[in-house]
């Protein structure tokens, strides 16, 4: 738990998932309610799943109510995350009854939403959930058949989960046809998992939005996130973070002495200069000196590589007599490696950050450019928003994060 931002002094609650209590400036409004949606496969079950497993290592009672899966499915999800659901309870309570199940079956609709809600209520009620979900609301508008009921069991369920002050997530798979918007004025919080266009060649694209957070501070817009075995990992965008002052500059060598008196003496800290020049020209190597330069004075240095493997600027380096091996084994080098078909943009941001925070990095090397465009070029068509070009992106690395 954290408390809230400046200006709305409500309690938070920690989502437990990466980056997102960054976005959401600490966290969801504690005991309210929030809808996640997304379509099929965006990763609401998973996202839900970590936001219950952080209250379970809180100390904080906790449970699941699926009305879509099975209590074993959701189980093996879990599972290929590498997490056990003890300490949780979960509910089962589908709505696709059994052929054999032929009184069920038989039921009004009515009876069997009543039923269902009342079943939810009456272990939220003995159970008293500190954080609760509810996965999904397909489910419950099937039941209703009506909007009026479906909003009136909707207000039912919230009035119970608000006076047991239950945080809650409520799961939508946006299945709906015309989507329903009227929960969205309802709950006190909206998140979208969106996926970029399937229709376009290369790798899937996904964006969290935090599209309301009713009386509270967040960074709006679209996030990256990822799917990965052991949970959501969400990369809030450079461009939400208030602007931080210019670092003082100074001037250090490019280890080219010649290179130094061009430049009246080196490169300056806290600023970004382009190495342009025809294929085979030597700017790799040339950059890989003034990294190595960095290095021997004792500094940390992180370079993100699109074009070649690690190990083919390895031996190159050493090869020119610039041996990186120990500065990579001491871990003031981190090279990073990326597939351009398959960068996240918002992944990439994340990773430059870390280096200049979490490792110390002070020398960022980006080799090349082009080849970064080149991965954004393949991804902006499945973006759910433009996306800036690299110049603009790199600014805002640099002017955010005291790149030098
Ligand atoms: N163990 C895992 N490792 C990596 N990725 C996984 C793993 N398990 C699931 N995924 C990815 O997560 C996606 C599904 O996530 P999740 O079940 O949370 O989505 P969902 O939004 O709840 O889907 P639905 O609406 O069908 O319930 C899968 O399509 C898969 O790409
Ligand atoms: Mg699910």
């Amino acid at each position: 738990m954290t408390s809230g931002g400046a200006g709305d002094g409500g309690e938070r609650v920690s989502t437990g998932i990466p980056g997102l209590d960054e976005i959401l400036i600490g966290g969801l409004a504690r005991h309210r309610l929030c809808l996640v949606e997304g379509l099929p496969g965006a990763g609401k079950t998973t996202f839900t799943l970590q936001f219950l497993l952080e209250g379970r290592r809180r100390g904080e009672r906790s449970m699941y109510v699926t009305l879509s899966e099975t209590e074993d499915e959701l189980r093996a999800a879990a599972a290929s995350h590498g997490w056990s659901l003890d300490g949780l309870s979960v509910i089962e309570l589908s709505t696709v009854r059994s052929v054999d199940d032929q009184q069920t079956l038989l039921h009004p609709a009515e009876f069997e939403l009543g039923e269902t809600t009342g079943r939810i209520l009456a272990r939220v009620e003995q159970e008293k959930p500190e954080r609760l979900v509810i996965d999904n609301l397909s489910e419950l508008r099937m039941l209703a058949q009506t909007p009026l009921r479906y909003r009136w069991q909707f207000f039912a369920l919230r009035r119970v989960f608000t006076r047991l002050g239950c945080t809650v997530l409520m799961l939508d798979d946006k299945t709906a046809r015309p989507y329903d918007l009227q929960v969205h004025t309802i709950v006190h919080g909206v998140i979208a998992l969106e996926r970029g266009s399937l229709d376009t060649y290369g790798a899937e694209r996904l964006a969290l939005n935090a599209v309301k957070m009713r009386g509270l501070e967040f960074h709006r817009g679209a996030h990256d996130y990822a799917i990965n075995t052991g949970g959501l990992a969400v990369y809030p965008r450079v461009a939400t973070y208030p602007g931080r002052p210019e670092p003082l500059s100074a001037i250090v060598s490019t280890g080219v002495p010649k290179l130094d008196d061009l430049l009246g003496g080196g490169l300056a800290t806290g600023s970004s200069t382009l190495l342009i020049g025809p294929t085979g020209t030597g700017k790799s190597s040339a950059v890989t000196r003034c990294m190595l330069a960095a290095l021997q004075r004792g500094e940390s240095a992180a370079c993100f590589i699109f074009d070649e493997q690690r190990s083919t600027l390895r031996q190159r380096s050493a090869s020119l007599g610039m041996d990186l091996a120990p500065y990579e084994e001491s871990g003031r080098l981190r090279l990073h490696e990326f597939n351009p078909g398959e960068l996240s943009p918002g992944r990439f941001a994340y990773n430059v950050t870390r280096a200049v925070e979490v490792d110390g990095a002070r020398t960022i090397v980006i080799d090349s450019l082009n080849g970064y465009e080149t991965a954004l070029a393949q991804t902006s068509n499945a973006r759910p928003t433009p996306h800036p070009r690299p110049a603009r992106h790199g600014q805002s690395l640099r002017r955010n994060r005291g790149l030098q």
